[in-house]
């Protein structure tokens, strides 16, 4: 709900208010952002206070000595008019000067949500959400101003963004044009980001706020696994489930820029938005006339969508709002809140090393087990045998498929499975046909040689030919092999960052983004039935704009589950599960060497878009039965665990984290309970269940899953009669074809006395193994399911 009245706008959701109002000015003031507040509430106690002169201010305006830019909380600012903190806009006005100062002309508010010109956005029907438009100039210039606030009122999410418009004769040149700014008294906040790189994308830091700026950002050409765009500001004393937390990400999968500054009044200034590093946009003279000016381009420039949200219910809170908004109002497609299919992928089991003999192979391993997709990963077109040669050429290797793709397809679908294919169009190898033809295609800084990554180069995307040509031939594979799913990938950063296509090189990396969106679209909005997967080595793109097109993305190439405990726990804070790709791998793990249980592999995989990526061949039976059930469990309760209510336990010990899904109704979830590094000798362990009703009864057990022989090594003597070799043939064998079963807990309670805690069983600690121990050792863990009794006897 948006109302304005006596110069005060209130925008409403069901759980939040934020409200600011026009200033004698003309400025924008932040009056409050916080929990839902009543209409009727007067807005005097939440005013910021101008009783006294600040020291060392400069005055906005002789007639008021207490009117000073730079102590008040702004929606907006400008330069050279005393506020001195970080400004949302640096722009070369019109006259020459840097000096900006926009006030409020007049406002509008509609229904619904206005698409961005080329850029993706979040959407929702004109009763899910209203738009207040405020329009606002710079008088000296005749430069015009809009602010967007986009409410959902279901979601608790207000989204921002900004555009400008040059009216005058001279050009305009914007160096930094943020989609919100949003200035709010501190309270002690913590500044949370999460960073990384390849294989450690998404880990959670945070640091207390102190004086000056902290920037979270990213410059190499994509929202990069360096910094994800989105971050939180928690107050001091939030957990997961208590106290203040705000969280803010942007729709825009290019180079984004999140800064928090500590003013020395304590103000906090937020802003989001896109990087202003080697950004130069010019507005030319424009008098909205001409060919572009009718779709609004050439005189106007339009920000990315930032989302900001906001809850008194801690972390879990939060995120929830963005999950739900994800959900409802990013995810776009046949897709969209509909179940996932289970994966098998070939990379990791045959990196390029494969034939259609060893596909099938394993697709009909995948079908007996119970998978309903097989996706074909990189390798099956040119001269694509390592990742030196090939990319470009999307024409495919009949040595390794002499059948071609289709026969492909055919024999996979035959096999009542869906049939995925792996592309990696934005990037070229100079081993290639392509490349050999259009060697200008590919970003080159004139005079010097391209920097290469993971040896290929980087398609240029501003060039129209090569967003044809790349649109040309993806559709003629996708419509020619009946594709179901795409994984698009990106395998490096952009560097040479340059375009002879572009009108001045400050737009290049925002063009780039451009035409990655227009390639996307064009592919993949007229076969909304194909499931797109954005990966990028993982989530080095794993943000709100490639959503907008990908209802999942490939979250990380590590699928060590140990290191997939912290990459998917950080990627939650900002997104849903049902978009996060997460696979069950071999052991020990390719990339940590870590040794983990196939149960652990399969218990965290299943907080995701579950999958399998290994040789399924080297799977003993004792294994595929395992590997069976998990998958049989996992469509039993796949609903919940990627649409459920997804909820972060505290972390009361460094060693254990504690995942919980709950429906929507609180009748049935799924609980997590993971052991990192054991330590001797481990205390009792107590499972606080989240989400749950607390009047409501319900039943608690154990997912059954094994525990293989060998993880015992020479210790199978305690409970054999007989002495044997532990690295010997029969217990070889006998790990091959038995298992013992892992302990199984089952209990009746109400809610609320689960959410105080059920106490587990002790964990084995070498003197007392019987079926009551819980074999958790380093890397163990368990799932508990959690059902509500009534709604099983209805
Ligand atoms: C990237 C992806 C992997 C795989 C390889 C193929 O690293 O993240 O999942 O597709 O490329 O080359």
């Amino acid at each position: 709900m948006i109302n304005f009245s006596n110069n005060i706008f209130k925008l409403s959701t069901d759980k939040t208010s934020y409200w600011f109002q026009i200033t004698k000015f003309g400025h924008l003031e932040h009056i409050y952002y916080g929990a839902y507040l009543p209409e009727d509430q007067p807005v005097e106690p939440l005013l910021h206070k101008r009783a006294a002169e600040l020291g060392s201010c400069v005055i906005y305006d002789a007639s008021d000595d207490k009117y000073c830019l730079d102590n008040m909380c702004l929606e907006w600012s400008g330069i050279g008019k005393g506020d001195y903190r970080n400004t949302p806009a640096e722009i070369i006005m019109p006259d020459g000067t840097y000096t900006a100062d926009f006030v409020y002309d007049e406002h509008k508010i509609t229904d619904g949500f206005d698409i961005i010109r080329d850029l993706p956005s979040s959407y929702g029907s004109k009763e899910e959400c209203k738009t207040l438009e405020i329009t606002m100039h710079d008088e000296s210039n005749d430069a015009g101003l809009n602010l967007y606030y986009t409410v959902y009122e279901k979601a608790n999410v207000i989204t921002r963004r900004a555009s400008i418009a040059n009216r005058n004769k001279s050009p305009m040149t914007i160096r930094k044009l943020m989609s919100m700014n949003m200035d709010i008294p501190n309270d002690g906040y913590r500044f949370i980001t999460f960073d990384g790189g390849w294989i450690k994308e998404a880990n959670k830091h945070e640091r207390k706020l102190s004086y000056g700026i902290q920037v979270n950002s990213s410059t190499t050409g994509s929202s990069s696994n360096r910094h994800n765009p989105g971050f939180l500001l928690a107050s001091e004393s939030a957990t997961e489930s208590t106290g203040n937390v705000y969280g803010f990400n942007l729709v825009y999968s290019g180079n984004h820029y999140g800064a928090v500054e500590l003013s020395n009044h304590d103000l906090v200034r937020i802003q989001l938005g896109i990087n202003p590093y080697c950004f130069e946009w010019t507005l030319e003279d424009c008098d909205f006339k001409c060919d572009e000016c009718i779709g609004g381009d050439c005189g106007r420039f339009e920000t990315p969508e930032a989302i900001m949200s906001y809850s008194d219910e801690g972390f879990n809170g939060l995120s929830q709002n963005f999950h739900n908004f994800i959900n409802n109002h990013i995810v776009r497609s046949d897709w969209k809140n509909k179940e996932r299919p289970i994966v098998i992928n070939n990379w990791e089991a045959y990196f390029f090393n494969f034939n259609t003999e060893k596909l099938l192979n394993l697709a009909k391993r995948a079908k007996k087990l119970g998978v309903e997709m097989f996706v074909l990963d990189d390798g099956w077109f040119g001269k694509r045998d390592n990742d030196k040669a090939g990319l470009g050429d999307y024409n495919v290797n009949t040595k390794k498929l002499p059948g071609g793709l289709i026969d492909l397809a055919k024999k996979i679908h035959k096999m009542d499975m869906k049939f995925g294919l792996w592309f990696e169009p934005e990037m070229i190898n100079e081993d290639s046909k392509l490349y050999r033809a259009h060697p200008e295609w590919a970003l080159k800084t004139p005079e010097k040689k391209s920097a290469l990554g993971r040896n290929q180069l980087v398609l240029d995307l501003c060039n129209p030919d090569v967003r044809d040509y790349i649109v040309e031939n993806v559709t003629e594979i996708l419509d020619s092999a009946s594709i179901d799913y795409v994984k698009w990938d990106y395998n490096r950063h952009i560097s040479d960052a340059c375009s002879p296509c572009v009108k001045e090189q400050g737009r290049f990396f925002h063009e780039y983004i451009k035409g990655l969106y227009d390639i996307l679209d064009r592919i993949f909005t007229p076969r909304p039935h194909i499931l797109l997967e954005s990966c990028s080595s993982g989530g080095n793109r794993f943000d709100l704009g490639m959503l907008c097109y990908s209802p999942q993305i490939w979250t990380s190439d590590d699928t060590d589950p140990i290191e997939r405990l912290r990459i998917q726990n950080g990627i939650s804070y900002l997104y849903p599960l049902s978009t996060m790709g997460a696979h069950v791998s071999e052991a020990p793990h390719v990339q940590t060497l870590r040794d983990t249980p196939i149960a652990t592999r399969f218990n965290v995989a299943a907080f995701g878009c579950l999958g399998y990526e290994l040789d399924l061949k080297f799977l003993s039976s004792v294994e595929q039965k395992e590997v069976k059930e998990q998958i049989e469990f996992y469509k039993q309760y796949r609903k919940v665990f990627q649409y459920g209510r997804f909820l972060r336990g505290e972390q009361f010990k460094d060693n254990k984290v504690v995942w919980h899904v709950v429906d929507k109704d609180s009748k049935t979830g799924i609980s997590g309970f993971f052991q990192t590094l054991t330590t001797a000798s481990e205390g009792f362990d107590r499972l606080r269940f989240m989400g749950l009703d607390p009047e409501k009864k319900y039943t608690v057990k154990t997912r059954p899953q094994r525990v293989f022989i060998k993880r015992f090594g020479g210790l199978v003597k305690h409970i054999l009669p007989v002495s044997l070799d532990p690295g010997g043939l029969i217990l070889r064998e006998a790990n091959k074809h038995y298992s013992m079963n892992d302990c199984i807990e089952d209990y009746t309670a109400y809610g609320k006395s689960l959410m105080s805690g059920l106490m587990l069983n002790n964990q084995f600690e070498g003197t007392n193994y019987n079926e009551n121990t819980r074999l958790l050792g380093d890397y163990g863990s368990n799932l508990y399911i959690v059902d509500a009794i009534d709604y099983k006897n209805k």
